[in-house]
């Protein structure tokens, strides 16, 4: 055990449980070391049957735990910014979940302890740079045979939203993987969102405006729009087609083989995230695994977490006001030049 990468993982509900999961029997390299979560029952769960995790309810003590070499953030994002400021204290490299910091102050907080320690500490949890098709979509567009993207179509579906899922969070929530995922496969940042509200779905919870029409402008004159819908009750679709000026690319259709039978055809529609992007939850934390073990951070920056909250704040603006609202970003530091997007 002693060559493994030691692990703390705080907040054991739903990802956190499946990345102890991942880091407990998939991943190689890593151990689980420590899990907190206030909820003590949550945190022993999760760790039933691994030996020499030790469960903590305060998250600092698992960071001050035996053996925590690196930590994995996965509490719910408004408890984020303390968690890396304390990882960041304690020199620990850091995967955190997204969103890195819901607002984008907080965000801006956490890069300057990063930006006073020097160096990179922190990974951002947007796995859909470590989904197959998500990449081979990247290597398309980069190596220029379609021409330039012109625009991209998104499409992000749930089959229901978990409770107390405000309209905000459909953008600072879930269209925050668009957010990331355009900035990355365009190589440009977003500089203007406007939201449109279609007629509310009747599988939407009271005051809860879903779906939504998310429209954003980037810095070099794409168009990227959103469709989200997170209480459509029939399955979860993540697609997104980038229009080029030669051709066209569309992933998120293929999920497993077609299956023709008494007289229908059809194929499998996945429940969520943790069955669709399954894969990339597994490269992505394998990646972090190897880097840190190497004494290296790679994958998304602080800067990619700021620029993503910067971003959907100003979504969130867009919605509740109606109007196209320009997002502001702060000047991007040295430390994050030619990194992430
Ligand atoms: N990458 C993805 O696709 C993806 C998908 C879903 C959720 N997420 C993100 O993962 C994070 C967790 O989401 P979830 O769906 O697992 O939420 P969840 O509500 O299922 O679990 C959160 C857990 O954190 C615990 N917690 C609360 N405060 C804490 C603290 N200060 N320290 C440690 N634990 C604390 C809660 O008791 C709960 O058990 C969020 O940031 C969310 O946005 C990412």
């Amino acid at each position: 055990m002693a060559d493994l990468l030691g692990v703390a993982v705080l907040g054991a509900g739903h990802m956190g449980a499946d990345h102890v999961r991942r880091l407990d029997g998939v991943v190689s390299g890593a151990r689980v070391a420590a899990v907190a979560d206030p909820d003590a029952a949550r945190a022993k769960e999760a760790v039933a049957g691994i030996d020499g995790a030790t469960v903590h309810t305060d998250p600092e003590a698992a960071l001050d735990a035996p053996g925590v070499e690196a930590v994995l953030i996965a509490s719910p994002g408004p408890a984020h910014e303390d968690a890396l400021l304390a990882a960041f204290a304690r020199g620990l490299p850091v995967l955190c979940e997204k969103p890195m910091v819901p607002d984008s102050a907080g965000a801006l907080r956490v890069m300057e302890a990063e930006l006073r320690h020097g160096r990179r500490l922190a990974q951002v949890g947007f796995m859909r740079r470590y989904d197959a098709e998500y990449r081979r979509l990247k290597a398309l567009l980069d190596d220029g045979r379609l021409g330039r993207p012109l625009m991209l179509h998104c499409v992000h579906r749930n089959v229901s939203s978990p409770p107390g899922f405000t309209s905000a969070m459909l953008i600072d929530s879930s269209v925050s993987h668009e957010i990331d995922a355009a900035r990355w496969l365009l190589g440009q940042e977003l500089t203007a969102v406007t939201v449109v509200r279609p007629r509310v779905s009747a599988g939407a919870p009271q005051g809860v405006q879903d779906p939504q029409f998310v429209l954003f402008e980037t810095e070099g004159g794409a168009l990227v729009d959103v469709e989200v819908f997170v209480n459509c009750g029939f399955g979860y679709q993540v697609r997104c087609e980038a229009v080029c000026e030669a051709g066209a690319a569309r992933v998120g259709d293929d999920h497993g083989p077609l299956v023709t039978a008494r007289g229908s055809a059809g194929t499998d529609v996945p429940r969520d995230y943790l069955v669709r992007f399954a894969d990339a939850y597994d490269r992505e934390v394998q990646a972090w695994v190897d880097a840190t073990r190497r004494g290296e951070v790679t994958g998304p920056t602080v800067w990619d977490g700021y620029a993503a909250s910067a971003v959907a704040e100003a979504g969130v603006g867009a919605l509740e006001s109606g109007t196209r609202t320009v997002v502001e970003l702060a000047p991007r530091p040295g430390l994050y030049a030619g990194t992430g997007r």
